[in-house]
């Protein structure tokens, strides 16, 4: 918390105007889930759709934001603790702006969710699930590889836990859908939570 010597400044381009002229609602759709699952793939797809669709989108992405504003953060709990406060903190102020937020982070502990939940007045939690065998099966990256002979350490689901979402607002199985199919759905979830006003 801030001490005394620093004091919130009011903004006068209130979240409402901002809206209004977008003509949808700001919000964060956080996705979480096994490395491997989706996450990335989905996130910059709907980004996409939703942008061609006149949407303001951005995706914030765990490997992205490990190459720039948490590159000084490695893989033990405590660092992913602080990697996903400051997910949590950058996306509400996307929603804050007024845009829709895509945040792809495997975000395994379920009170850091919690956390970033808490930020932002529009949050979605999107458990984006795959089992581990399948993506180890899909090992995009070659990680679980690495993980399985000891050269990566704290691996999520490997050598360290995934605390699965216990209520999410939305389930995309990617074990069972396609990716057209999973981008269906979570285009239907978006133009029920954040409907885009197509008058004027
Ligand atoms: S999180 O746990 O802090 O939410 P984040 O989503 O930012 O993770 O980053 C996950 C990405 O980092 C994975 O997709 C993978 O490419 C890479 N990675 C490297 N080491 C690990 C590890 N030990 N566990 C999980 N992912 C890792």
């Amino acid at each position: 918390m801030p001490g005394p010597e620093v004091a919130h400044v009011h903004r006068r381009v209130e979240l409402a105007k901002r809206e209004s002229r977008n003509r949808h609602p700001g919000g964060v759709l956080w996705f979480t889930g096994l490395s491997g699952a989706g996450k990335s793939t989905l996130a910059f797809a709907l980004e996409e759709c939703l942008f061609n669709d006149g949407y303001q989108v951005y995706v914030l992405d765990g490997d992205n934001l490990r190459g720039g504003l948490s590159s000084d953060l490695r893989f033990t709990h405590i660092d992913r603790t602080e990697n996903i406060r400051r997910a949590g903190q950058v996306a509400a102020l996307f929603a804050n702006a007024g845009l829709i937020c895509i945040a792809a982070f495997i975000s395994p502990y379920r009170s850091d969710r919690a956390t970033a939940a808490t930020n932002a007045k529009r949050f979605h939690e999107i458990y984006i699930r795959a089992d581990l065998p399948t993506c180890e099966r899909r090992d995009p990256k070659g990680l679980y590889k690495l993980a399985r002979a000891g050269e990566i350490k704290n691996f999520t689901a490997i050598d360290d836990v995934y605390e699965e979402p216990e209520h999410p607002a939305f389930v995309v199985d990617t074990t069972e859908l396609t990716i057209e199919q999973s981008l269906a759905s979570l285009t239907g979830f978006v133009a029920k939570h954040f409907p885009l006003r197509r008058d004027g």
